[in-house]
């Protein structure tokens, strides 16, 4: 394990994205004080999930811990993992997973990580850092809200071609 310890506050029902973390570290989550909701999905599940391009996140109006599948039908597609942690447990996320967490009741968690070791995942953290992220920002300063809009546009239309039935 390398890295500093990061902590994570949450007020009741606050939430985060769903998203993974720029350099697809492996992650053991401790979770302490009253309950937290966990959903992750392995990247292998990307396609479904309406990821925005060029960032590291899904669409964000999608509610993950109640989904309107009549408004992202290919969500159902997707194979995850939910769970609940309650005071003193640990998930442990392997690298490069999605995760969604939502706070039932206040609390906090500390994260302990490790880089990817899987080439793959490794070469992508690097291009996330390295390339992804300073062309957003730039396309952020050129186009402004109307590249955060083109990006949801293509979050959606990029994931319904899959739709099935
Ligand atoms: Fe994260």
């Amino acid at each position: 394990m390398k890295g500093l310890p990061m902590l994570f506050f949450g007020g009741e029902n606050s939430h985060t994205f769903m998203h993974y973390d720029i350099d697809l570290g492996n992650i053991f989550h401790f979770h302490f004080e009253g309950e937290k909701e966990c959903i992750l999905f392995p990247q292998s599940e990307t396609k479904y999930l309406y990821k925005v391009p060029h960032s590291l996140i899904t669409h964000e109006s999608i509610d993950f811990s109640n989904p309107d599948y009549e408004m992202w039908p290919v969500l159902k597609q997707a194979n995850g993992f939910r769970t609940k942690l309650k005071h003193g447990e640990v998930l442990y996320m392997p690298e490069g997973y999605w995760h969604y967490m939502k706070y039932s009741t206040p609390g906090f968690s500390m994260s302990l990580r490790a880089i990817a070791r899987n080439p793959k995942n490794l070469a992508k953290a690097l291009y996330n850092v390295l390339v992804m992220r300073h062309f957003d920002v730039m396309m952020r300063k050129i186009k402004g809200q109307k590249w955060i809009d083109q990006k949801n546009k293509r979050a959606i239309s990029g994931t319904n071609f899959l739709k099935t039935g």
